[in-house]
């Protein structure tokens, strides 16, 4: 029997050269938004074997492709890695990363035209020991209106002290915070560190 040919989509997006960084993807046709681009894949390492890997490289240096999954996990794109590896960090991104069963997705956060470039936000985690410069080592180029200037997460606010004891009525039951979801999502959205 004759067999139907089956019609093939054009792919979604092209790796090419970008004005923000090196290479960058870019959509080769509209992308819905909620659509699941790509995995971000490579070597899964522990943080111990990530530092190892990478023990001697200029800390001055903040090119990396290394993904943190959580505490325990790294992806390293650089060995055994896909194109995903080629999304730039963007402040005002189109994309994010989200992780389901500890596999790390791109997907679409809005509608993207054919051409424009894919983003999603690094949030690379601060450290306490990071060097006074780490900001300028991590300066973005994103060229979005809204730059923060900097891949890594926003600075967190030093929190107000209360001018007084707060009260709290007798008898009342403390209550769980209505951002109480946070701590998943952030852990969730601890996209980037072990850019060193
Ligand atoms: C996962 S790679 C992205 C692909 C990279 N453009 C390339 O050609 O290899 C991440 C690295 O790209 C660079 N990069 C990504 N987004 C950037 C941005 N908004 N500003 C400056 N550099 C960026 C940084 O060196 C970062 O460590
Ligand atoms: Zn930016």
């Amino acid at each position: 029997m004759k067999k139907t040919p089956t019609r093939r989509r054009a792919p979604l997006f092209e790796v090419r050269h970008s004005r923000i960084h090196g290479f960058g993807v870019f959509a080769a046709r509209r992308i819905r938004k909620g659509t699941t681009i790509i995995e971000y894949l490579g070597d899964r390492l522990s943080h111990a074997q990530a530092d190892e890997r990478y023990e001697d490289k200029d800390p001055n240096d903040n090119h990396t492709f290394l993904f943190t999954v959580d505490a325990r996990i790294v992806i390293d794109a650089g060995v055994n890695g896909n194109e995903a590896r080629y999304v730039n960090h963007g402040c005002d991104p189109n994309c994010e990363s989200s992780m389901r069963g500890k596999r790390i997705f791109i997907e679409a956060i809005r509608t993207i035209q054919p051409g424009e470039e894919l983003a999603y936000d690094y949030q690379i985690q601060r450290d306490s020991d990071d060097a006074p410069n780490v900001d300028e080592v991590f300066a973005c180029r994103c060229g979005a209106v809204s730059c923060r200037g900097s891949m890594l997460e926003a600075p967190k606010k030093p929190r107000k002290k209360p001018r007084r004891a707060p009260h709290r009525a007798a008898g009342k039951k403390k209550t769980r915070p209505a951002n109480g979801r946070r701590g998943a999502q952030r852990r969730e959205a601890l996209k980037a560190r072990r850019r060193r």
